[in-house]
């Protein structure tokens, strides 16, 4: 407990955090992307280094760039780099928070040459990638695991499945609903639901007051 009133909480904890888009590769100069900036992801990985964690960051890509002793940046590309990233460190950590919006589809075959604008209509045959947060939640032993969830529509109820589904002890809920929160903003309005589907809905805020709540949450978990 001497620990929580250094201001240093978290220090000795090691934390894996996604962050950023993954870009799926159609052919060498075409990729099935997203507009997540990665902001959330970073300002998370900032927040819990200040608190004493090492943190390991799995970022997909973004113009962001982090310069912190305690954070080991791993830089990927798609889904599947992500999920490797993730599985290489996740026996040796504490706390798992899957901020990326991971795409969830992949082109089934990626063209080996740049594709010609020969065919009026085209197709692009898409597979479903993995899901890195379930196989976390299938692998868990030890850790405590945050998940996000977009959703557009039954969002609680939603959120509460993705809760069961993934096997997770957190779940931050992103409300698209209200004007200035999600991808491309740097406010986010979430609602945490927790494993026993304790629902506690935040203000709108910015995405650094965001993280520091989402670390709160992983500082009660070790001290209560
Ligand atoms: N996620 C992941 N790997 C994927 C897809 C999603 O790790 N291939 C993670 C995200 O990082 C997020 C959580 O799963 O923490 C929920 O993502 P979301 O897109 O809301 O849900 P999905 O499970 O992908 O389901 P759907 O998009 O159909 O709502
Ligand atoms: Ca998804």
């Amino acid at each position: 407990e001497a620990d929580l009133e250094s201001k240093l909480p978290l220090k000795g904890k090691k934390i894996l955090i996604t962050a950023g888009p993954t870009y799926e590769a159609i052919d060498p100069v075409r990729f099935i992307g997203n507009h997540s900036s990665g902001k959330m992801g970073f300002d998370i990985a900032k927040s819990a280094a200040n608190l004493g964690a090492s943190v390991i960051l799995v970022t997909g890509p973004t113009h962001y760039v982090i310069n912190h002793s305690l954070i080991n940046v791993v830089k990927v590309t798609s889904a599947q780099e992500m999920y490797d990233a993730c599985h290489d460190c996740y026996n040796a950590v504490d706390v798992a928070i899957a901020a990326a919006a991971v795409a969830d589809y992949r082109p089934k075959n990626i063209a080996q040459q740049k594709i010609k604008k020969t065919a009026d209509n085209f197709v692009i045959e898409l597979e479903k990638t993995k899901d890195i947060l379930l196989s976390l939640g299938e692998a868990k032993k030890h850790q405590f695991l945050i998940g996000f969830a977009l959703e557009t529509e039954n969002e609680i109820e939603n959120a509460k499945a993705k809760i069961r589904k993934k096997n997770l002890d957190l779940i931050v809920l992103n409300s698209l609903q209200d004007e200035g929160a999600g991808f491309q903003k740097t406010t986010n309005k979430v609602t945490f639901i927790d494993k026993d589907f304790k629902t506690e809905p935040m203000e709108l805020k910015s995405k650094e007051a965001v993280a520091d709540d989402i670390l709160n949450k992983v500082i009660a978990h070790f001290y209560e």
